[in-house]
C-alpha cells in the first residue's frame, strides 16, 4: 500500500457511517424460522452496532430500517416491524440523555401509523435539546432516496410561490438544505450486509462519494467486528473528490 493511499482517508474513524441493515429475513428462513425472528434479532444487532460506533468516535450513524418499497410485504411483517420500531424509538428516547445520543428521521413520517409518527415527532424534539456532540442516529423510516428528493423539490416549489426563494437561486448547498438529512454531513462509509450489491433507494444524492463497503454477512450476524474491517477498508481508500492527488 502506497503512502498516498494510507494518507486517503486518514486513520480517523469515518464520521459518519451509514448502513443498509439486510438480510434479517433470510437469517431466520436459513433457521426454519418466521422472518420476524431474523428482523427481531437485527434490531437487537442495531443496538449493539450503535454503542459501537459511538464509542469509536463515529458520529453520525444513518441506519435504513424501512423503505418506501418495503410496504409491499406481507401486512404481518409491516406491523412487526411498526411495533419494532416503536419499541426502539421508546428505549432511545429513555436512553438518549445517559448514553449520549441524539435521534433523527429520514423519511416519510406523515405514512406511518400515527402513533409511531407521533413517536418520532416526540424523540426529534427531545434529541433537539440535547448537545451538538451526541452521537446522532438517523433512522431512514418508510424512507426512499427518490421520495426524499420529490418531497425536497416540493417544499422548494412551494417556497418560490410563495416568494421565499427563487428557482435562480437554487444550487446543490441551498437543495441539501431541503432534503431531511438538512444539517447532516454526508456519510463517509456505506455499510450493506446481506450479500446484495445495490443501493436500493438509499441515500442516493448523499451518498455521492461514499466509500462502499459490501458483506455477504447478513444484519443479525453482523458484529462489532464487522465494523473495524468495514472502517480498515475505509482507512485504505485513496478518496480524491474528483481531484487528483500530487
Ligand atoms: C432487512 O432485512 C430489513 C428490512 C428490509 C426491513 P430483510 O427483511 O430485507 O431481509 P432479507 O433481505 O429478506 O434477507
Ligand atoms: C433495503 O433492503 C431496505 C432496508 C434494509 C430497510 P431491501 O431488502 O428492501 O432491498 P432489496 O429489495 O433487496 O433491494
Ligand atoms: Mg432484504
Amino acid at each position: 500500500m502506497s503512502e498516498q493511499n494510507q494518507a486517503g482517508a486518514g486513520t480517523a474513524p469515518p464520521r459518519h457511517i451509514a448502513i443498509i441493515m439486510d438480510g434479517n429475513g433470510r437469517w431466520a428462513t436459513r433457521r426454519g424460522l418466521p422472518r420476524t425472528a431474523g428482523h427481531k434479532v437485527g434490531a437487537e444487532t442495531f443496538r449493539k452496532i450503535a454503542y459501537y460506533c459511538k464509542d469509536i468516535g463515529v458520529q453520525y450513524l444513518t441506519v435504513y430500517a424501512f423503505s418506501t418499497e418495503n410496504w409491499k410485504r406481507s401486512v404481518e411483517e409491516v406491523n412487526f416491524l411498526m411495533l419494532l420500531m416503536d419499541r426502539y424509538i421508546r428505549e432511545l428516547m429513555e436512553l438518549m440523555e445517559r448514553d449520549h445520543f441524539r435521534i433523527h428521521f429520514s423519511g416519510d413520517l406523515t405514512a406511518l401509523p400515527p402513533n409511531l409518527e407521533k413517536l418520532a415527532r416526540k424523540a426529534t424534539g427531545m434529541a433537539l435539546e440535547l448537545p451538538d456532540d451526541y452521537c446522532l442516529v438517523n433512522a431512514c423510516l418508510n424512507y426512499g432516496g427518490r421520495d426524499e428528493i420529490v418531497r425536497a423539490a416540493r417544499r422548494y416549489a412551494a417556497d418560490c410561490v410563495q416568494g421565499a426563494q427563487k428557482p435562480e437561486d437554487l444550487d446543490e448547498t441551498a437543495f441539501s438544505s431541503y432534503l431531511d438529512s438538512a444539517g447532516i454531513p454526508e456519510p463517509d462509509l456505506l455499510i450493506r450486509p446481506g450479500g446484495e450489491k445495490r443501493l436500493s433507494n438509499f441515500l442516493l444524492w448523499q451518498c455521492a462519494y461514499a466509500e462502499f463497503y459490501f458483506t455477504d454477512t447478513l444484519w443479525p450476524d453482523f458484529s462489532p467486528e464487522e465494523i473495524d474491517k468495514a472502517v480498515a477498508f475505509y482507512a485504505r481508500r485513496d478518496r480524491r473528490f474528483g481531484g487528483v492527488k500530487e
